[in-house]
Formats: structure tokens, sequence, C-alpha cells
């Protein structure tokens, strides 16, 4: 019906055919330093589209490079997959490995990820069918909403005559007709509750079966049941903006083909899928598990057959899972690489380490990012109307105190940050509400004032910082 095939997928080249050099000054707008992590993330990017430029016989042959991104904890690992998540249409899913190895998975299990991609990727579809269709969904919508506001069929109409085209309809009906349509384009009917017919969506038993490991009896269950139960329509009394909103949405799934939608969405999971693996170092080693546990190694030689290639069977069908770019990310400070299974090793041929974060990045990553902490402080006492300012000491000092604490206990990082800060502006947080209208510069002294008694005590400052 919907001839999207080349439209969307031009759109999808555009949005991924950013060049290495443009993925990493994005990158760069969120995530401080990280040049290596960052230029490898962005090659690999990059070579999902040009792998989609050659001719098919060799597109088969490319395997993707996948990456393993390792570095301390806090670096900025996850960080950078959720980034580069938002920057590419492609389909792209994050999970931890270690959930894999919890109590209640069971091998197969691992599987569930390319399910979720690929249901991922359906929804992503759907959406972009759904909003190419709009313009003809809410003109159809608004057609319905004339009917429910008034029948075409008068009432007392000549019996015998079964229906009667709009362009029979007597001419002062017919004017009625657009004389409505008139005041509802207006808005002048705004006011006004139809009762309108919906067929709710049956999403919830997704919810309730999807974490139970359970994925493909919900499926089966679900087919049943659906196609047992006939199709629930309800009657809501809404204001007619609402109606129009609902129809429009109804008529909007029913111009979309669905078995194309799917067929396109499957296809871009296995043309350019990504998942990004993290926690990978929490599954190497190579000793049995202990406990209830899942085995790591068991989990590892769960992956690999889908790192390898291989054909997931899914609720939509079948998906192959040679082109789908990896990207893992670990700590690997108890474990190494190598010592995960060599198999899985050899297939992520790219390494990339991610640096311990300094004292000056942490000046940084305080101030720079688009979603920077002091930037996020600042806009939420805001709304209390309260103006606060950080002089440049302040903000060296707090990265100092930071730094300072991640050496002497635990080194978390840059979350860090989060539980300075969070002390830090404690009592301007409590009290904001009675201070509108205030402005505040934090100095250097007072943020050694605030946080001297926990920093000298080592013992306080493990609990609190
Ligand atoms: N280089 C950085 N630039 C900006 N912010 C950073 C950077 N590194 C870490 N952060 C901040 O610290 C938080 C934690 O970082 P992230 O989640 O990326 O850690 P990670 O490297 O994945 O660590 P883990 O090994 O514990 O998973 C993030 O929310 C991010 O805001
Ligand atoms: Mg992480």
């Amino acid at each position: 019906m919907t001839d999207y095939d080349d439209e969307d997928l031009g759109q999808e080249a555009a949005a991924d055919s950013l060049t290495p050099r443009e993925v990493v000054v994005e990158l760069d707008r969120y995530i401080v330093g990280q040049h290596e992590a960052k230029r490898a993330v962005a090659i690999a990017l990059r070579n999902r589209w040009r792998r989609q430029q050659l001719p098919e016989d060799l597109r088969e042959e490319v395997a993707p490079k996948n990456i393993i991104m390792i570095g301390p904890t806090g670096v900025g690992k996850t960080e950078i997959a959720r980034r580069l998540a938002r920057l590419t249409d492609s389909p792209f899913i994050k999970v931890e490995a270690s959930k894999y190895t919890e109590v209640g998975y069971v091998g197969r299990d691992v599987e569930s990820m390319i399910r979720d991609l690929v249901e991922l990727s359906v929804n992503m579809v759907k959406d972009q069918e759904q909003e190419a269709v709009q313009n003809r969904a809410q003109m159809m919508a608004e057609e319905r909403l004339l009917d429910i506001l008034m029948p075409r069929l008068p009432e007392g109409a000549q019996e015998g005559e079964e229906e009667m085209p709009v362009s029979d309809l007597a001419p002062a009906a017919s004017r009625t007709r657009e004389k409505l349509r008139q005041l509802l384009r207006d808005g002048k009917l705004d006011e006004r509750y139809v009762d309108v017919d919906v067929t709710p969506r049956s999403q919830p038993m997704v919810e309730i079966f999807s974490n139970a490991g359970l994925e493909e009896m919900e499926f089966n269950l679900r087919d049943v049941l659906g196609s047992l139960m006939p199709q629930r329509t309800k009657k809501r009394k809404v204001q007619i903006p609402e109606a129009l909103e609902l129809l429009a949405q109804e008529e909007a799934q029913r111009l979309i083909d669905i078995d194309k939608a799917i067929d396109l969405a499957i296809e871009r999971v296995e043309q350019n899928g990504i998942v990004f693996l993290d926690e990978l170092d929490k599954v190497a080693g190579r000793e049995a598990g202990a406990g209830p546990d899942v085995s790591r190694e068991g989990v590892q030689r769960d992956l690999l057959p889908i790192v390898e290639g291989s054909s997931v069977s899914t609720k939509y069908g079948m998906v192959r899972t040679d082109h789908i770019l990896f990207i893992a990310a670990g700590a690997f400070h108890a474990t190494k690489p190598s010592d995960l299974i060599p198999e899985l090793q050899g297939r992520f041929p790219i390494r990339v380490e991610l640096k311990a974060l300094t004292r000056e990045d942490f000046v940084r990553i305080l101030t720079e990012p688009q979603n920077a902490l002091i930037k996020q402080y600042r806009e939420l006492l805001r709304t209390e109307g309260l103006e606060v300012v950080f002089t440049t000491e302040a903000v060296h000092e707090v990265a100092r105190i930071a730094y300072d604490v991640n050496d002497r206990s635990e080194n978390i990082g840059a979350r860090r940050l989060y539980t300075v800060m969070e002390r830090l502006l404690e009592e301007i947080s409590f009290n904001a509400p009675e201070m509108t209208g205030q402005k505040i510069k934090i100095t250097a002294t007072y943020v050694r004032e605030k946080l001297a008694d926990v920093v000298k005590d080592h013992d306080l400052s493990r609990y609190i910082l």
C-alpha cells in the first residue's frame, strides 16, 4: 500500500553515514577524552555504511569488526555506548553479559538479546511507517469523526436503500457536513464529547512474560489467544481533539502493511543491528561458576554462536546474526580478555583501552559536556528561583577532592563526582524553596568548608562520598 522501502532506507543512510570524524565530534559533546575508544566505534559505525555500498556478493563476505572496550570503572564505556545509540538509526540494544549468569537464566536465553533487538526494530519501523502515513490517517480520522457527529444516512431516509454514496446525499446534508468540518478545523467543537470505538493494543502480556525467560511460550500464547479472541473494541467518551488523535492512530495502524514492516525491521537488524555487550569481563574466566549461577564459560559458549553468526528464532521469524556488530565493554581488572575462551577472543579483533580519568578530566567533565553536572544542578535549582554560580577555583576544588577520595578509597571514576556534588549542595538543595530570588556563589572556600570534615575522616568518606 505504501511504498516505503526506498525512501526509508535512504533516511537511514543519511543518519548513519556520519563520517568517523563527525561521530567523534558528536561523542565529544558528552564524553571527555577517551579518544581512542571514540575513534574505534566511529570506524566500526562507518564500516557498516561502507559495507552497504558494496556489491551484494562481496557484502556477504565482510564480517563486522567487533570491539572490546577495556577500562576501569566509571570512565565512560557505557556512556559512549549510550551516546552512540542515539547517533545511529540502526537497531541498537545494550545488554549486560553478566545477567546471563544469574539464577533463572538457562543457556539459550542469551538469544533473547536478539529477540529484543528485533522487537525494538519492529517498533522503530512501525513508528516510522505510521509517521509517514500521518497525513492520510488524519484525513481519514476527520471523516470518521464527521460520521460520528453526523451520520451519513439521515434518520428517516428511504428504506430499502442500503447505502448512499456521499455525492448522492441531499445537497443540504453535504453542506452541513462541510460546515461541520469547518467548525471542527477551527477548533469550535473542541469542548464537545463523542463516543469512539477504539481497539486497545494488547501490550501488557509481553511485559509479564518477557522477563521470566519464557519469551517463546509468550509468543505462542499470544498468537493463540489473539486468534481466539475477537478483536475487542472499547467505547470511550472523549473530547473531540483526543477523539481525532485516537482515530488517527487507529487509521495509521490500518494503513501500514505490517508484514512488510516486519520484513524491513528484520532486514535492518541483520544488516545494521548493533549489540552492546556490557560487563563482558564478568563472564570471563574459565572456572565453573560457583553455586547456582550458570557458569561463566557456559555463557561465553552461548554467546559464541550469536557473535559468530547463526540463526535465532524470533516471533517474527528467523534472524541471522552474521552481520550484527557487537561492541563489548568491561573493566577487566580481575580478569583479562585473554581469559575469554579463545573462539570468543577471535570474534573481537579490536581492543581499545580507556584511560583512568585525571584531575583535569574531572574539571572538564564537571563543566563541559552538554549534560555536565554543574549545568544540571544550576538548572535544577533555577526552578526554585535560585541562581547558583561556581567559581573556577571551586570547580577545581571539587575535582581535586573527588580525585583524592578516589585515590584513597576505591576508584570509581567519574561517578565520584556525583557523590561529591550531591554532598556539596545538600544544604542548598534542602533550603532552596525558602531561598527564592537569591544568588549564590560557590567558592573554593565554600567547597572546602562543606566537605572538609568528610574528606578528613577516611572512614566517614568511605560511607558518604
Ligand atoms: N569521560 C567521561 N566524560 C564525561 N562523563 C563521564 C566520563 N566518564 C564517565 N563519565 C560519567 O560517569 C558516569 C559513569 O560512566 P560509565 O557508565 O560510562 O562508566 P563505565 O566506564 O561503563 O564503568 P563500569 O565499568 O563500572 O560500567 C556516566 O554517567 C558519565 O556521566
Ligand atoms: Mg558500564
